[in-house]
């Protein structure tokens, strides 16, 4: 049904569903499921606050964009991106060889209720609190919304519906 060779990519605010959304999308399609943030993690056998704390957030952002490579590469994959990965033009260019960009978009106020009790987010870490996510998020629409091939509302939403949305969305990149 559906072309396995581009990549799926779910860009969006921290807390935006990506790593939900992808994991049903790929039980329905088979496409392969690949968390960013997940993926570092293993590879750097450290957390993802670990990483930040250690060796900064720039060598973070290498870590995106190496992967980010080796993900286009392969093709075939529904891709968690961690929210971040868009902030550097070249992972953007990047996915766009060979995959197709979703940007969940969430309000504020949705993104503060799923992250509240998050504490493995260096970002958020210190700044939970809804004034903070959307002073980052005035910054970050722009590069969502330019990198974006469609974007999806999630904002009080079904699971299920979001997934639906986007298999629709999918069977028309092909
Ligand atoms: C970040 C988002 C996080 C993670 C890191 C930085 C960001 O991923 O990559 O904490 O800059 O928005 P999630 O969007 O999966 O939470």
């Amino acid at each position: 049904m559906e072309n396995k060779e581009k990549n799926i990519f779910l860009i969006g605010f921290m807390g935006s569903g990506k790593s939900t959304i992808a994991r049903f999308f790929s039980k329905e399609t088979g496409y392969e499921l690949v968390e960013m943030d997940e993926t570092i993690e293993k590879e750097a056998n450290a957390t993802i606050n670990e990483i930040f704390e250690k060796h900064g957030e720039s060598y973070f952002r290498d870590l995106e964009s190496d992967l980010v490579k080796r993900i286009t590469e392969k093709g075939g994959a529904v891709v968690s991106c961690g929210g971040g990965v868009v902030l550097r033009e070249e992972n953007v260019s990047d996915m766009k060889k060979n995959g197709k960009i979703i940007y969940l978009s969430a309000t504020p106020d949705t993104i503060f209720m799923r992250v509240r009790h998050s504490t493995t987010r260096p970002l958020l870490n210190g700044n939970m609190n809804v004034e903070y996510i959307r002073g980052l998020m005035e910054k970050r629409l722009p590069i969502y919304e330019n990198a974006a091939d469609v974007v999806v509302d999630v904002n009080n939403k079904e699971k299920s519906e979001i997934v639906a949305e986007i298999l629709s969305i999918v069977r028309q990149f092909n």
